[in-house]
């Protein structure tokens, strides 16, 4: 399968052919951004994918991403360019320890985070993402008790938003928890005209500094309407991609990692390239794929999610 020179090119043939959309989340590489018809974040990318008349959805994201979108749309061809590219958080809640969890909490309502795996979602009543979690969380009735999973960082910061005590699974993002709060005081010290702004999947010793906490979408568009001409970004650095195209006059200064290494990079995103997505559409696979019972049962609470949102 040689590999053309026009990537491009290339790739926008093969989505006339095969009357494809090309989705992409905030955290790919800049090349993947360009050629996508879409980028959002989670939520703008399960409303595309709900929504879209195309033939073939190729999803430039992580695997929990591409598999909303194959719940949501069942008899479409729903490609991945990598299918190792998975998500730590997702990794952190396993089904069986998550149904012995809820077990032990039989009459709580199950909010979950869009990043687990459908096996989660089809044990949940509620699908949430960074940007609608406190909007839906504050729908449900006081007395009403809640697990929220699987990011505790997320959860905390929805239960301080709201003052409800929510009962947490203990799972986090490896992306999230790199950032080092001392380096980017640091920083700030070294531009004390920079805001800091922050993804909720940080760590609480990073979000107590931000001027700003929202979902990547959240961000952008803060920084885009700030009368601030410089922000230090606490989240992966692939949308700063579309913070410097929004508002070229501006400075996007990536939030440092402990050990400054690259590792705020997510590592699972950053698998899918222009080759692999182009490889993608050409062979129509790697495709998503998952049992029926569990589709059903997964996409309950995501449309619930779509209706509340
Ligand atoms: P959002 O897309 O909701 O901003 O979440 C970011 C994220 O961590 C995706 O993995
Ligand atoms: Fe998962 Fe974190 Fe990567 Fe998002 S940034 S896909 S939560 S590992």
């Amino acid at each position: 399968n040689p590999i053309p020179q026009d990537l491009f090119a290339a790739i926008n043939e093969l989505k006339k052919e095969l009357n494809a959309v090309i989705l992409a989340h905030y955290y790919q590489e800049p090349d993947i951004q360009d050629i996508a018809d879409y980028i959002g974040d989670s939520l703008g990318l399960s409303q595309q994918a709900a929504n879209t008349d195309a033939e073939v959805i190729v999803f430039a994201g992580v695997h929990f991403m591409a598999e909303t979108a194959k719940i949501l749309n069942p008899d479409k061809l729903v490609l991945l360019p990598d299918l190792n590219a998975g998500c730590s958080l997702a990794d952190s809640c396993p089904p069986q320890e998550f149904q012995a969890f809820k077990d032990a909490h039989p009459d709580h309502l199950v909010i979950s985070y869009i990043n687990c795996t459908a096996e989660i979602k089809a044990k949940s009543d509620i699908i949430c993402t960074s940007s609608n979690a406190v909007k839906l969380v504050e729908q449900i009735p006081p007395e009403k008790p809640i697990i929220f999973a699987p990011d505790r960082n997320l959860g905390r910061y929805v239960a301080e938003q709201t003052g409800r005590d929510l009962v947490l699974w203990q799972g986090s993002c490896i992306v999230h928890e790199t950032f080092s709060e001392k380096k980017m005081i640091e920083l700030q010290v070294e531009h004390p005209t920079a805001e800091i702004i922050a993804h909720p999947e940080c760590e609480p010793a990073v979000l107590r500094h931000a001027k700003y906490i929202g979902s990547t979408t959240a961000l952008l568009k803060y920084c885009q309407n700030s009368n601030r001409d410089k922000f230090i970004v606490a989240t992966e650095p692939g949308i700063i991609h579309q913070m410097k195209k929004a508002a070229p006059n501006k400075q996007f200064i990536p939030a440092p990692a402990m050990n400054n290494c690259a590792c705020n990079e997510c590592p699972h995103m950053r698998l899918n390239t222009l080759e692999k997505l182009y490889l993608a559409m050409k062979n129509k696979t790697p495709e998503i794929t998952l049992p029926e019972d569990i589709r059903v049962a997964a996409l309950k609470p995501i449309q619930k999610m779509l209706e509340m949102s």
